[in-house]
């Protein structure tokens, strides 16, 4: 019987997991991100891997961004907050070198489609 009752509580607790693990998906295309990056110029400061001409020693390379803890050192990492900062870095870093640039919401997310991949 306490092993029929372990078996259960096992089980649910397997699925509970299930849904917390999904990460919050963005949903955005990482091939356009990887030409957005480009265009946008992101690589004058960063060194990206894939991007044409990335080799900018400004900012951190972007090489494990994906496996970064935070970002800019005050911001946990997650597609989400990546999405943002790329598109407003003062907001969460006032003093940060990296400037506020007109990216859209979805070309914000078609770059952090691209980033996230690098681990
Ligand atoms: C003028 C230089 C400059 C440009 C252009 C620039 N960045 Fe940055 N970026 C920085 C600096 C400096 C930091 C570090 C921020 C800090 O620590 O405050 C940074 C941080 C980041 C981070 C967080 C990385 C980490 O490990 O903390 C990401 C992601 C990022 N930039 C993406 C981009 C993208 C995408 C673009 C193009 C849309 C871009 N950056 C354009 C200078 C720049």
């Amino acid at each position: 019987m306490n092993a029929l009752v372990g078996l259960l509580f096992a089980h649910l607790g397997l699925a509970l997991a299930g849904c917390e693990q999904s990460p919050p998906a963005l949903g955005g295309d990482p091939e356009s991100g990887r030409l957005l990056l480009r265009q946008f110029g992101c690589g004058s400061c960063h060194i990206i891997p894939g991007v044409a001409g990335a080799k900018g020693n400004t900012g951190p390379p972007l090489e494990n961004v994906g496996r970064r803890v935070y970002l800019g050192g005050v911001l946990p990492n997650s597609p989400e907050n990546m999405a943002q900062w790329i598109r407003e870095p003062s907001r969460f870093a006032p003093e940060t070198a990296m400037p506020d640039l007109p990216v859209s919401e979805a070309q914000a997310r078609d770059m952090t489609a691209y980033l996230q991949e690098l681990k």
